[in-house]
């Protein structure tokens, strides 16, 4: 998990149903509401998931916008900026995401739970699906 200051609240109401839940939990920061920079938090979880380290992300900021530009700057990553439960569901459903983005400043916590429940749930379809992301990734 990672966020700025606009999401570390909400980070900190997730990471916790989600302990109850029984995953274990890698936290990138930032962990106070002081003014951050969401690149700092974003990119070691974006290696982390890209190494291995950690199987999927949730991250968030106030739109979820700047964090989910970054993270997607990573080859290994596709993150999906969700704010209803349905695009969770599509988002590992048809993109396989490997990191769930909140937009933190837009969603009450029970409107959070459900999307982070859509996405937990949902199973990638592969197919035509894992055709379509295995173009994803910029050529060299
Ligand atoms: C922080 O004020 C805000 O800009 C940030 O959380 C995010 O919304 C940027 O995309």
């Amino acid at each position: 998990m990672a966020s700025d200051h606009a999401g570390v609240n909400l980070k900190s109401e997730l990471k916790q149903y989600l302990a109850q839940k029984g995953y274990d939990i890698l936290d990138f920061g930032t962990d106070s509401e002081e003014s951050c920079d969401y690149p700092d938090f974003a990119h070691p979880a974006a290696e982390a998931i890209e190494n291995g380290t950690a199987d999927f992300g949730i991250c968030m900021c106030g739109t979820g916008n700047g964090i989910q530009m970054t993270l997607n700057k990573h080859q290994g990553i596709r993150a999906a900026l969700c704010w209803k439960p349905e695009l969770a569901s599509l988002a590992k459903e048809h993109n396989n995401a490997n990191i769930l983005v909140l937009p933190a400043r837009f969603l009450s916590y029970d409107e959070a739970i459900s999307i982070v429940d859509a996405y937990l749930n949902a199973k990638f379809e592969g197919g035509r699906h894992q055709r379509r992301i295995d173009k994803i990734p910029v050529k060299k």
